[in-house]
């Protein structure tokens, strides 16, 4: 795992943006993996601005959200089509029969599972997955106890998962009970990792999934074994990881070719 620390979540994001633009210019039919929440917002803003500034291209692009809710239409303002639209799809060239979001309205969830797998297989495999985390360690929805193995299929929130989006569906009664999500197998077969995290909630979550065991209760720490994994975390996500100043020297003494 590389960990990147920045004293906040403004210059981790820039960050992020540099990892996912330089894969965006190096390979001109890329997969993107993406994820929603709070976490990523800056990360799009920036691509957004890139888009428009400078021109990064994203014509030749694919992308594969991580889930979705079940039992929500694509329109409700708090699905995650309605949230990727409004923050990165409708202010980029992606074209629109390239971007893939699990059908949260599908009356055979194991037939639309399968398909989201199988179409990820077509594309080529994800170049780039971005992930956030929940303070509970989940990616994706893979929610504590998640197989390590598992691949896209429904999974059922936990209460904590459902407070913490309890607020965009007018309170906890509102909130869904089930996600489709990308699994933990899905995540993995990604050829890089890019997990943001920011704030002291997702201390915890970030110290486990880094510096804990491997195991299915935190089901971050699955990415230990992922041959390339980048982690840009601000400073208050990355309090309570033990080795930080290891991880801060080594960063800054990688030499540019090693760099992300
Ligand atoms: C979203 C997703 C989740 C979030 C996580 C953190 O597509 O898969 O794992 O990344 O719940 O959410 P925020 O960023 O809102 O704290």
């Amino acid at each position: 795992m590389e960990i990147i620390i920045r004293p906040d979540s403004q210059q981790a994001s820039m960050i992020a943006a540099g990892i996912v633009a330089r894969t965006v210019r190096e390979k001109p039919h890329a997969v993107l993996g993406l994820a929603t929440g709070n976490t990523p917002l800056q990360l799009y803003r920036n691509l957004v601005r890139m888009h428009r500034d400078e021109g990064l291209d994203f014509a030749g692009m694919t992308s594969f959200n991580l889930d979705e809710y079940v039992g929500i239409p694509p329109a409700h303002p708090s699905s995650f089509h309605s949230y990727m639209w409004a923050h990165l799809f409708s202010h980029i060239n992606l074209p629109k029969e390239r971007i893939n979001i699990p059908d949260g309205l599908t009356t055979d969830v194991p037939a639309a599972c399968r398909k989201y797998e199988q179409a990820i297989r077509s594309a080529g495999g994800i170049d780039v997955q971005v992930l956030g985390i929940g303070s509970n360690g989940h990616i994706g929805f893979n929610e504590p106890s998640s197989s390590l193995s598992s691949r896209t299929r429904i999974k059922t929130l936990t209460e904590e998962s459902r407070l913490d989006v309890a607020a965009a569906f007018g309170g906890e009664e509102g909130v869904p009970t089930h996600v489709l999500t990308m699994g933990l197998g899905t995540i993995m077969d990604a050829r890089k990792c890019l997990l943001l995290a920011f704030g002291k909630k997702k201390a915890r979550a970030v110290a486990r999934t880094v510096e804990g065991p491997v195991t299915a209760m935190v089901p971050g720490s699955v990415l230990q074994l992922h041959p390339r994994t980048i982690l840009v975390l601000d400073k208050d996500a990355a309090s309570e990881l033990e080795m930080a100043d290891y991880y801060a020297w080594v960063h800054e003494h990688k030499p540019d070719w090693q760099k992300y």
